[in-house]
């Protein structure tokens, strides 16, 4: 037997069907805040990743599933989704007479290439949304928006941290006092922090394996080296999200695993005890400077992306009840080649009427049609017999009342239509 790669999963039956829910509650929603859905190749050029997601990333050092196809191109497969939306805005010139800004959503899976465990595998599920062309405080607001009350149609209370990382002067701020603090002491930090000391210091308070070290707790806070600019948008973003009635947070500490942030960054948190402790649902921020460096014109944009997988599992773990439909509205039974010929019939009729209809394909006898619609947990029967077709007409039964009427086969569907 071949087995699934490590970190991967095979997705069915009922697990399928709650994913298939999601992602309905997803569709619904967007169309509710104008996202228009879009799609985006699953690998694209390394440099991509190199210049968005960040040279010194621990997604880009260690986490990356790179190939050379066979052409010799260096190819990555997607660790997110939106280094690539904004490479397809720029390379389709969606910036051009730019009236309102370009708002999209995607499905779809993700690679890092992490130590499974729960709610961390190497093939994952995304669903993000980008907000691009303005830099408007309240279309921060609309993005922690649409992902907050994503997890609320969801069934979900959850809580987002907010942090803002100000512009590129209070960063580079911030960036100065992190070396500063930290580089007294950087020999109690792994050796990946200290590699980031220089490159990267604001990576440093996203490590794995510092997190729980004494330096950590009084690093100091991004909004101290906030200028006054950045720190008003950061308010009047409270004030909206407050109008909106949105549970937040403040995390001073939250700087986001990925370089292309400024101003804010958000996560959704589990509080769920089964998951890793603080592993987010959610994650997303402000990326003012991400389309000009892959190339395109100096574009603002902001967006979100959820974890699927995560998502399902604090959504079982909580007992969220899923709307799933689970039955089907009708099973038709037949005894001889004479009336499978009218099932033959009636299965196409029906489900073209938009009824979801089911038969036999196995030989069965009556007894073991009956069981099989009990299974299906069919609302309705239809139970044929030689005499009724004659006249063109079929007996059929209420399974929950077990009321049994004979009527017309032209008539069934209005008979449906009324009655389901
Ligand atoms: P991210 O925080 O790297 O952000 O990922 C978003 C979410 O994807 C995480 O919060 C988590 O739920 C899920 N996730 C990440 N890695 C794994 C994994 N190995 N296994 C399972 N789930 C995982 C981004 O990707 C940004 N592109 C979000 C964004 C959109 N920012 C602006 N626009």
């Amino acid at each position: 037997m071949i087995a699934k790669p490590k970190g991967t999963n095979d997705i069915y039956g009922l697990d399928a069907k709650k994913r298939k829910y999601v992602f309905e509650v997803i569709d619904a929603i967007c169309e509710k805040y104008n996202y228009v859905y879009m799609e985006t190749p699953i690998f694209e050029s390394s440099e991509l990743f190199h210049r968005s997601v960040g040279e010194t990333s621990d997604i880009v050092t260690k986490e990356t599933y790179d190939f050379k196809d066979r052409s010799d191109r260096n190819l990555t497969l997607r660790p997110e989704g939106t280094a690539g939306i904004i490479r397809s805005f720029i390379e389709n010139k969606m910036y051009g007479n730019l009236t309102e800004p370009v708002k999209v959503y995607y499905n779809g899976p993700m690679f890092r290439y992490e130590r499974p465990q729960s709610g961390r595998s190497r093939q994952f599920t995304q669903f993000g949304f980008e907000l691009i062309g303005t830099d408007d405080v309240l279309s921060d607001a609309e993005a922690i928006s649409l992902a907050y009350n994503t997890y609320r149609l969801l069934g979900l209370d959850v809580v987002v941290e907010i942090n803002s990382l100000g512009d590129k002067e209070s960063r580079d701020r911030y960036r100065k006092a992190l070396i500063d603090y930290f580089s007294p002491n950087i020999d109690s930090l792994c050796e990946d922090c200290r590699d980031r000391l220089l490159k990267n210091p604001l990576r440093i308070l996203d490590c794995k394996v510092d997190k729980d070290n004494g330096l950590m707790k009084n690093a100091p806070s991004t909004l101290d080296y906030l200028n006054e600019e950045s720190k008003s948008r950061y308010e009047k973003l409270k004030e909206y999200l407050d109008l909106m009635d949105i549970n937040y947070k403040e995390n001073t500490k939250l700087v986001r695993g990925l370089d292309y942030y400024n101003h804010i960054v958000f996560e959704i948190i589990s509080t769920s005890d089964k998951l890793p402790s603080k592993i987010a649902l959610g994650g997303g921020g402000r990326y003012n400077g991400l389309v000009s460096e892959l190339g395109g014109p100096e574009t603002p944009g902001v967006g979100f992306a959820m974890g699927i997988e995560r998502t399902l599992q604090v959504m079982d773990e909580l007992e969220v009840n899923f709307d799933i439909k689970d039955n089907i509205d009708i099973y038709i039974m037949y005894g001889n080649d004479n009336e499978k010929d009218t099932a033959c019939y009636l299965l196409q009729e029906l489900r073209m009427n938009g009824f979801i209809a089911e038969t036999d394909y196995m030989n069965k006898s009556f007894k073991n049609q009956f069981k099989s619609s009990d299974r299906y947990k069919a609302k309705y029967l239809i139970i044929m017999n030689d005499e009724n077709l004659k006249d063109y007409k079929v007996c059929v039964k209420d399974n929950s009342t077990k009321e049994e009427e004979i009527v017309n086969i032209n008539d069934l569907v209005d008979y449906f239509d009324m009655h389901i």
